[in-house]
């Protein structure tokens, strides 16, 4: 068995749900624990050394952290509800596993090598994706992130605090950022690209602006059976009405939009809905184009609120500006040479690395995902290709780190 093999079946069951076959790994929860535990024994098991940072992102140092201009890669382990076994751990496990094969080819990194998993990627549990990476970087507010709630009310800043990270400390961190020349993501793709142009590997152009929006409908709760329709104010309906909007929105302006998350109350057979909150996810191409699909999206939501008597108010939660990534130049010149001319592709999903970009020179390498599939139990990539991911990662370490 292939080293890549045997760290991947060492964190698979972890997380696992029997009757989807999906992962609930929601940040902070027993899952992600027993997740960060497992980084820190693969680390130790390899002898790098593992530092939290302040922010609850574990690092694992081939090398000396101190020492600056290290080459960092991982992802994630966090998953969505039900999610994929490959959205974030393939670039964790992928990152040990290549830190091995640079050790077989007998190369020593001159400049450290950082194996990093960020912590809560996805957002599932408290809304804001890249928690982790923003809070390093300083896009994401500390306060604002210590008050984010989950649906049972515990705070970010509890849940952190239970995973051993002191949430006064959150933050802006120049001392990591400092430490660190250039991040490098390998990640499951997530659509078809590579599977039309027959590649296993590819690198990652640019990722669609995004974002995510809460609209909340607030009407009155009532009785199904006596209430007059005239007399109702049904929360359900204009959220209805937005939902479509927002497929409508979307097919108009070669968008996507998704209404994925829809919380109602009191969420009785045999009451009319009297608060519906509803989640918007929304990108784009370009941002302008975002925006005025949101900006429709707002105005249908609040004219089908009028019509029902209902409340609306849309607020943002989080905003990523597009990214491009930096293929040719910069630290990554002649990467796409010595990986052999892969394929070049745009996403639509987000990631660390786009939030890292903002800061420091990132890139990604994709790995082909034979249905396209993800944020699905579905998603799926063949082991040789996970394979091809790892040599391709190992290469890229060694054209960066080692020569
Ligand atoms: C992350 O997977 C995202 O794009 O939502
Ligand atoms: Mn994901
Ligand atoms: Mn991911």
């Amino acid at each position: 068995m292939s080293s890549f093999e045997e760290i991947w079946r060492s964190q698979s069951g972890i997380g696992r749900v029997a009757d989807t076959g999906g992962y609930r790994r929601f940040a902070w929860g027993e899952a992600d624990l027993a997740c960060r535990r497992w980084f820190a024994d693969q680390a130790v098991a390899r002898g790098l050394a593992v530092e939290p940072d302040r922010n609850g992102n574990l690092w694992a140092w081939w090398g000396d952290p101190r020492a600056g201009d290290a080459v960092a890669t991982g992802s994630h382990l966090d998953s969505v509800p039900d999610g994929g076994g490959f959205d974030g751990p393939l670039g964790v496990v992928s990152a040990f596993a290549a830190v091995d094969e640079l050790r077989d080819r007998g190369v020593s990194p001159r400049r450290p090598v950082a194996v990093v998993c960020f912590s809560d990627e996805e957002g599932a549990r408290f809304g804001v994706s890249c928690v982790g990476s923003r809070l390093a970087t300083g896009v994401l507010d500390p306060h604002r992130a210590r008050g984010l709630r989950d649906t049972d009310g515990v705070s970010l800043a509890e849940a952190m605090r239970g995973g051993g990270v002191d949430p006064d400390r959150i933050g802006r961190d120049d001392d990591l950022l400092h430490r660190i020349g250039c991040f490098v993501e390998l990640h499951v793709e997530q659509g078809r690209g590579l599977v039309d142009l027959g590649a296993p590997v590819g690198l990652a152009e640019r990722i669609w602006p995004h974002g995510r929006w809460r609209v909340e409908f607030t009407g009155q709760a009532n009785h199904a059976g006596t209430t007059l329709l005239a007399d109702r104010h049904d929360a359900m309906l204009p959220a209805a009405r937005t939902v479509l909007a927002a497929r409508a929105l979307a097919t108009e302006l070669g968008a996507h939009a998704t209404v994925g998350r829809l919380l109602t109350e009191p969420n009785g057979v045999n009451a009319v809905p009297s608060r519906v909150r509803a989640w918007l996810d929304a990108r784009a191409p370009d941002e302008a184009t975002v925006r005025r699909l949101v900006a429709a999206l707002t105005d249908a939501a609040g004219r089908a609120g009028a019509e029902h008597g209902v409340g609306v108010a849309v607020s943002e939660e989080s905003w990523t500006p597009v990214v491009d990534f930096a293929v040719d130049g910069g630290p990554f010149a002649g990467l796409a040479r010595v990986l052999g001319e892969p394929p070049v592709l745009p996403t639509g999903a987000g990631h660390d690395a786009g939030i890292l970009a903002g800061v420091l020179p990132a890139t990604m390498l994709f790995v082909r995902n034979p249905t396209g599939v993800s944020h699905s139990p579905a998603e799926h990539a063949e082991t040789d290709d996970c394979l091809a991911g790892v040599h391709a990662l190992a290469d890229t370490l060694e054209h960066l780190a080692c020569r």
